[in-house]
């Protein structure tokens, strides 16, 4: 009997001790979850910060050199097109309100004839799209988190005739495109660098489309990175007068 009694308790003991562990190990995953998940909400918000001050910067520098003729809505001018990025992977979060953005183009017909073919960072695709460039754009697109080339389709969908504007159509989306990144901190550098003959061939891209340019998506990165040459040219561009483009009546 006493025995029994003693292993009684010791199996009930041991149960308890069990669960005990067994409590601590929770413990310690729950805390490693916690840590965890901790650190990388204050990663997250890090980054989010880090983006956010970049992209106040490459606004504010662009407001600062870029002086206007008639007052317009500041997105205008402070979208441009640095080089100097940060080699960093892109989430689609990120990248698809770009498309979202270019999808809201108008164009003749509604025909909406753009088409965009991405590869992101480390990815397969990406090496085919990188050694379409020419190694002036590969020296500094080397750090995009994306690559995309743009294509437009030639014909209306609704009656398969030879649509005039459908290149203008896509330029239309790449503006918004651009202004989308700019807004949200990243860049959009477009690029006609590259081998427009060979993109067609491995990329299998049919007579039916017209290929446009290609753009280097990604996040700014320091000028100091930049190789001398480029350095020296990572500045906002500046325009003709708005009297040299627009004419009342007819053409001078
Ligand atoms: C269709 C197109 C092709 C371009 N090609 C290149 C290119 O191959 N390499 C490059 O570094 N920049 C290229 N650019 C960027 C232009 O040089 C730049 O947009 C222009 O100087 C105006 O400057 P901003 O975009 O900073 O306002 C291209 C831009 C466009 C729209």
């Amino acid at each position: 009997m006493q025995l029994i009694w003693y292993d009684a308790r010791s199996s009930v003991e041991t149960k308890k001790m069990n669960g005990r562990t067994m409590n601590v190990y929770k413990l310690v995953g729950l805390y490693a979850v916690v840590v965890a998940g901790g650190a990388m909400m204050v990663a997250a918000l890090a980054e989010k910060k880090d983006m956010e001050s970049k992209r106040g910067i490459l606004h504010s520098v662009a407001a600062l050199s870029r002086k206007t003729d008639f007052p317009v809505e500041p997105i205008f001018i402070e979208r441009w097109s640095p080089r100097a990025l940060s080699p960093k992977e892109i989430t689609d979060e990120e990248l698809m309100p770009l498309f979202e953005a270019a999808r809201w183009a108008p164009s003749s017909y509604n025909a909406q004839p753009w088409r965009f073919i991405y590869a992101k960072r480390g990815t397969e695709n990406w090496n085919t799209l990188f050694n379409l460039m020419v190694p002036f754009n590969q020296a500094w697109a080397c750090n995009a988190s994306a690559l995309v080339l743009m294509v437009s389709y030639k014909y209306f969908p609704h009656n398969g005739e030879f649509s005039r504007t459908h290149a203008f159509d896509a330029g239309a989306a790449w503006q918004n495109f651009a202004l989308q990144a700019s807004q949200m901190g990243l860049v959009a550098h477009g690029m006609a660098g590259f081998d427009y003959d060979r993109a067609k061939i491995e990329l299998n891209i049919s007579d039916d489309y017209e290929i446009l340019m290609m753009i280097a998506v990604g996040r700014p990165g320091n000028s100091e990175d930049l190789p001398a040459d480029l350095r020296t040219r990572e500045e906002p561009s500046i325009r003709k007068p708005v009297s040299t483009f627009a004419f009342e009546g007819k053409l001078p």
